[in-house]
């Protein structure tokens, strides 16, 4: 499938992306170890978040739905998940991966985790290390990649885990882990991640340690099924944040948005950039963060982006480079070597699209340079990323020519119907089979 989408245009009108990505997957996962029932909604139907769910239908939870983002689960129990039959394919899920590697360290059975051409490239050594000081066995691909073949029957102990990087995923194994070992499992990370994981596991009513700057649980206790409310995803939301501040003449509610101190850097950065972004009716629900969000268009200037927001924005710098390219000046990022891992290496696949596009660009190991200009028009290569393809999308907005972006099937991983929502609201978009 790919995007055609034609110059210019405005964006108006109110909108609820789908749900929150990163709380969806982990509603499954904690829900299918709790006891009891957990209902969920708002749940995203995407991709990523539905592998989730098949894997721990073939660990062998009862899942009812999900169904217009409702779903039941029957909870197992801590002990109660059994071997699969089959290999797990994780499709193009990274969280789905790390995460359950972390649960099915600790099971009695053996399991083996696949995925598709682009989770089969990226890194695992950063799960594969802490859980094998856990005590774990685990046979991985050359260089540390999946296939990941997890041996049943280790008993976990708890360990302190300094991580070398910020990512919410490690950490979210490490704990998930200790859920299963005996003793106490800690960590510390070098910047804060999201926590939905720490979150989610207290709203389950177990009992999680946060002092000074370490996390920490003792394995061994008792998740207990609850409801669940998943808010919309910020990172989808992000496109429109970027589309409706850069398209001239805009006005945008996006409504029960999750805000998240851990997600809301892309809104902080564009906040920098001059955007003009109002928060309101800010809530809690169901122990995360959510709130309305309303946006109009603002000239955007271009910025030095703060090193502490580089983890709090992390999957929305696709987005953000086009902002970039949207604004007066010059924008650096730099400390953001974390792009270059994620579905594609997204500092690599960004340049090249803006070159095409006529932004000048400077690409730099941990990150980039990009001087606001001109946005011609032209065909993307995405790399088969979501963000990616999404991005482009969105320049269109500010293009003097059509953009055609090509291999646009991921964007149902994180956005399914990106295309008819954001045609409602005044992109000019169509989507069309297209071959490879
Ligand atoms: C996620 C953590 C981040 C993020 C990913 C979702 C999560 O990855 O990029 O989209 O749900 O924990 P890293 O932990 O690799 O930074």
């Amino acid at each position: 499938m790919e995007f055609l989408v034609a110059p210019g245009g405005s964006i108006h009108g109110e909108a609820r992306v789908p749900g929150d990505k990163s709380i969806s997957h982990r509603s499954v996962m904690l829900g299918a170890m709790a006891t009891g029932e957990t209902s969920v909604k708002g749940f995203l139907q995407g991709e990523d978040a539905l592998a989730t769910v098949a894997a721990f239908r073939a660990l062998g939870v009862e899942i009812e739905g999900p169904r217009k983002g409702a779903m039941r689960i029957r909870g197992v129990g801590l002990r109660g998940l059994r071997e699969a039959s089959t290999r797990l394919d994780m499709g193009n899920s990274g969280t789905s991966m790390r995460l359950l590697c972390g649960i099915l360290a600790g099971q009695e059975f053996s399991s083996e985790l696949v995925g598709d051409a682009s989770l089969m490239g990226r890194p695992m050594q950063r799960v594969i290390t802490p859980l094998t000081r856990m005590g774990a066995t685990i046979v991985s691909g050359d260089g540390g990649r999946p296939p990941l073949k997890i041996s049943g029957g280790s008993s976990l102990r708890g360990i302190h885990y300094d991580l070398p990087m910020a990512s919410a995923q490690v950490k979210s194994c490490v704990l998930l882990a200790g859920l299963f070992a005996e003793g106490e499992t800690s960590v510390t990370e070098p910047a804060p991640t999201r926590d939905h994981t720490e979150r989610m596991l207290r709203g389950f009513g177990y009992e999680l340690q946060s002092r000074d700057g370490v996390t920490s649980l003792r394995g061994g206790g008792q998740l207990r099924g609850c409801e669940i409310d998943v808010p919309s995803d910020i990172s989808s939301a992000a496109f429109l944040m970027v589309a409706a501040s850069i398209a001239p003449g805009s006005e945008l509610l996006l409504t029960h948005v999750g805000v998240n101190p851990t997600r809301t850097g892309v809104i902080s950065i564009l906040k920098l950039m001059g955007a003009d972004i109002t928060l309101s009716n800010e809530r809690e629900v169901g122990g995360e963060p959510v709130a309305d969000i309303f946006v109009r268009s603002a000239s955007l200037r271009g910025i030095d982006i703060p090193r502490d927001l580089v983890p709090l924005a992390i999957d929305e710098f696709p987005v953000l480079f086009i902002a970039a390219a949207c604004a007066e000046g010059r924008t650096v990022l730099r400390g953001a070597e974390e792009l270059r891992v994620k579905e594609s290496d997204r500092i690599a696949s960004m340049a090249e699209g803006l070159t095409t596009l006529g932004v000048s660009n400077e690409v730099l190991d941990d990150g980039i340079i990009i001087d606001g200009g001109p946005i011609s028009g032209g065909t993307i290569r995405t790399f088969h990323d979501h963000r990616i393809a999404m991005s482009f999308a969105v320049a269109a907005l500010r293009a003097e020519n059509e953009i055609r972006i090509l291999d646009c099937d991921h964007v149902a991983t994180s956005f399914p119907d990106f295309d008819a929502l954001t045609r409602g609201l005044g992109l000019q978009i169509a989507s069309r089979d297209g071959g490879e």
